[in-house]
């Protein structure tokens, strides 16, 4: 059974290939029978407006049907064991959507439930909107070897999830975060590093700013970090992306965020709203990658090699935790 928690529980090269089928779907408006008959439930323990829209069309593009649930309108929010709630799951639905806390939730929640699980946002990491996000790079730069992004911010679940990327796929990453903010998860590093991903990491956003050709920022307080907003304004100071940044940019740099995002805190409003925002794309692109990833994790993908040549994708230095074929 394929769990999709993170981006690199795809096998390297089948991650390749949904990022072809992704581009696909979108021009050819792919509409399928994939999932006639079955159900996804969606079980969002945070807010959404993109993921949740997104998954809800892309099941439905597929042919399935979804439930939406949160823990205030279910026995979850009443303290019933989490295990209890994913064997019931099982005996109900056929796919799992997820928005949660805690990355183990989801590993739990695919082991008791026996069902794929898609992690759609934890706290360490958002797997479908990066692999969104390179699909919104990809169809405007394919030469992913050439292309440079920057990650301007916090340490989150986006940082984390861009770290995963950079371990497969052959862009350059600067990253900068303030001192005390950057990426908690030591392993997503070290794998990405074993992966070949080429990553640079400061604490100045000058120096990962300098000739990026995609720039990326997210929100300073992430979802459940509502009561450390002030601490962290302070300790964001100088990370706001602003025109002054982006002059050190790449002539043409194209600004993304997830979204939502807090005009005048780590984006200002010029940047977000001016001509090289490409925001909408991503946003749109959620729905593409959402079913290019719902078909693997329901069908699998199998591996064009001669297609997927030209991505470059990185080639592991060390055995990698998926045999590749
Ligand atoms: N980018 C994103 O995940 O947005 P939502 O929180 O609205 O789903
Ligand atoms: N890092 C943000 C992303 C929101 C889509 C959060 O977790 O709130």
């Amino acid at each position: 059974m394929r769990q999709f928690l993170r981006i690199v529980d795809i096998p390297l090269f089948e991650a390749g290939q949904v990022l072809l089928r992704a581009k696909e779907i979108k021009d050819q408006k792919v509409r399928s029978t994939l999932l006639a008959g079955q159900t996804a439930l969606l079980l969002f323990e945070k807010a959404s407006t993109r993921t949740r829209l997104s998954f809800e069309m892309a099941v439905r593009h597929l042919g399935g049907s979804t439930i939406f649930m949160t823990p205030t309108e279910s026995q979850l929010g009443r303290n019933e064991p989490l295990t209890d709630s994913a064997r019931v799951f099982g005996r109900y639905v056929d796919l799992l959507i997820v928005r949660t806390f805690e990355q183990a939730k989801l590993a739990t929640l695919a082991e008791c439930s026996g069902l794929p699980v898609v992690n759609a946002l934890s706290d360490a990491h958002h797997p479908c909107q990066v692999m969104s996000d390179v699909l919104t790079i990809y169809e405007r730069t394919p030469d992913l070897e050439n292309v440079h992004v920057a990650w301007i911010g916090d340490g989150n679940n986006m940082a984390q999830s861009w770290i995963d990327a950079a371990s497969y796929f052959p862009f350059y990453l600067t990253m900068a975060f303030p001192k005390g903010y950057e990426p908690r998860d030591h392993d997503v590093i070290a794998r990405a590093l074993a992966h070949g991903a080429k990553i640079f990491m400061t604490h100045d956003p000058a120096e990962a700013m300098e000739g990026a050709h995609y720039v990326n920022t997210d929100v300073w307080a992430s979802m459940g970090q509502e009561e450390e907003q002030a601490k962290r304004l302070k300790a964001f100071k100088g990370f706001e992306v602003n025109a002054g940044l982006m002059a050190l940019a790449a002539p043409e740099a194209k600004v993304m965020h997830c979204l939502p995002a807090h005009r005048g805190e780590e984006v200002s409003a010029e940047v977000l709203d001016g001509e090289n925002s490409i925001i909408f794309d991503q946003a749109e692109n959620r729905m593409h990658m959402q079913m290019a990833i719902l078909e693997w994790v329901t069908q699998g993908i199998e591996v064009d090699f001669k297609a997927i040549e030209a991505l470059a994708m990185n080639v592991p230095k060390v055995p990698p935790m998926h045999a590749p074929f």
